[in-house]
């Protein structure tokens, strides 16, 4: 009987030399080692053992199925190492290679990027850089910058009140002279923080978002003002359109771009301008355009921030960021800034 075993193990290890793959294998494991397969079935044969036999028997047939258990845990290792090899082969990834060309980069908005140029530009120029709260006490929107509560011009700029912080005003907001608070109207209203703040000479301009209730091809009822302040000694209007002529000629990109002023009001200014800026246009050499108001800083408001008037003067402008930017690429409707349509969008990334 144990020369059969003998004969068992030659034909398992011929059969385990034909297995070449995961399949052969698990079908060979049946065959062996299965709870009908020819080890079981040979053990059968103890009973037909001589009994001083039986323990060698045992052993024997032990020993034996040790044996194909580690000839399959071997075979099985093999082919693992083959397929990681294979795998290695075939799925390699060049990760050096260049990225193909149809991934698609997202762009900056148009305004975003204007923004970050007039931010360069005004710093370029001296100018730092402030940021002021987009909600504002009415006393630094309004009443400091010489619009008392019955102004007409408070009428002029169609206000959204904020009605809950009116009744429950935020402390840090709020100067405690007037507990008011709108969503600011122009950024105008970082003047007289500013000059609280800080003691002439002053160079300082904002540029974010201003509201008012209004929406048609030109107006929105959120866009973006850039407003600069220099207060100091001595101060010109002949400085003034020299610092507009420099502005103007770098963000529009025309580089002989002119600068006229008009008398207009402003109740924080005196004088108050608007300006006009020149330049040809389709064969017209004498095309104006509003882009914005100026003047001297009102001596009232330079009271109102605890400034002395008979020491220091100084000139203030502002303006609307998209008119810019749509007399810069000739955009005409307003809206197209806040439609988010990517056909025009695309045009500037
Ligand atoms: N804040 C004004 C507006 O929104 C624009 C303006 C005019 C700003 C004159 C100024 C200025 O700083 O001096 O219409």
């Amino acid at each position: 009987m144990i020369e059969k075993i003998q004969e068992l193990r030659m034909a398992a290890e011929a059969a385990m030399g034909k297995v070449n793959n995961e399949q052969g294998l698990r079908d060979f494991e049946i065959v062996y080692l299965g709870k009908k397969g020819e080890l079981k079935d040979f053990a059968k044969n103890i009973s037909k053992v001589d009994p001083s036999e039986r323990k060698n028997f045992g052993q024997a047939v032990n020993a034996l199925k040790r044996d194909i258990e580690n000839s399959i845990e071997l075979k099985a290792a093999e082919f693992e190492q083959k397929k990681m090899e294979a795998l290695a082969d075939n799925e390699w990834i060049d990760i050096t290679a260049p990225a193909k060309d149809h991934m698609r980069k997202g762009g900056r908005h148009p305004l975003s990027s204007f923004i970050d140029e007039v931010n360069e530009l005004f710093t370029e120029l001296g100018f730092s850089h402030a940021d002021g709260a987009e909600i504002e006490s009415e006393w630094y929107n309004f009443t400091a910058l010489n619009l008392d509560a019955d102004h007409p011009a408070r009428e002029m700029q169609d206000t959204f009140f904020v009605e809950e912080l009116k009744a429950n005003p935020l402390k840090f907001l709020s100067d405690d002279r007037d507990l008011g608070m709108v969503l600011r109207t122009q950024t105008s209203s970082m003047q007289i923080h500013y000059m609280q703040k800080n003691k002439p000479p002053l160079r300082v301009f904002v540029a974010g978002k201003v509201f008012r209730k209004e929406s048609d091809a030109t107006h929105a009822p959120v866009f973006h003002q850039v407003d600069c302040l220099l207060v100091d000694k001595n101060v010109s209007l002949r400085n003034l359109k020299g610092v507009l002529q420099e502005i103007f000629s770098k963000l529009l990109k025309k580089p002989d771009v002119k600068i006229r002023f008009r008398l207009s009001y402003f109740p924080f200014t005196e004088p108050s301008l608007e300006v006009d800026i020149g330049f040809e246009l389709k064969g017209n050499k004498d095309y104006w355009l509003e882009i914005g108001g100026a003047g001297m800083v009102h001596p009232q408001v330079l009271k109102n921030a605890g400034l002395d008037p008979a020491e220091y003067n100084g000139f203030a402008f502002g303006m609307g960021i998209e008119r810019m930017l749509m007399i810069r690429n000739n955009i005409k409707d307003l809206r197209l800034f806040f439609d988010n349509d990517i056909r025009f969008l695309k045009q500037f990334s």
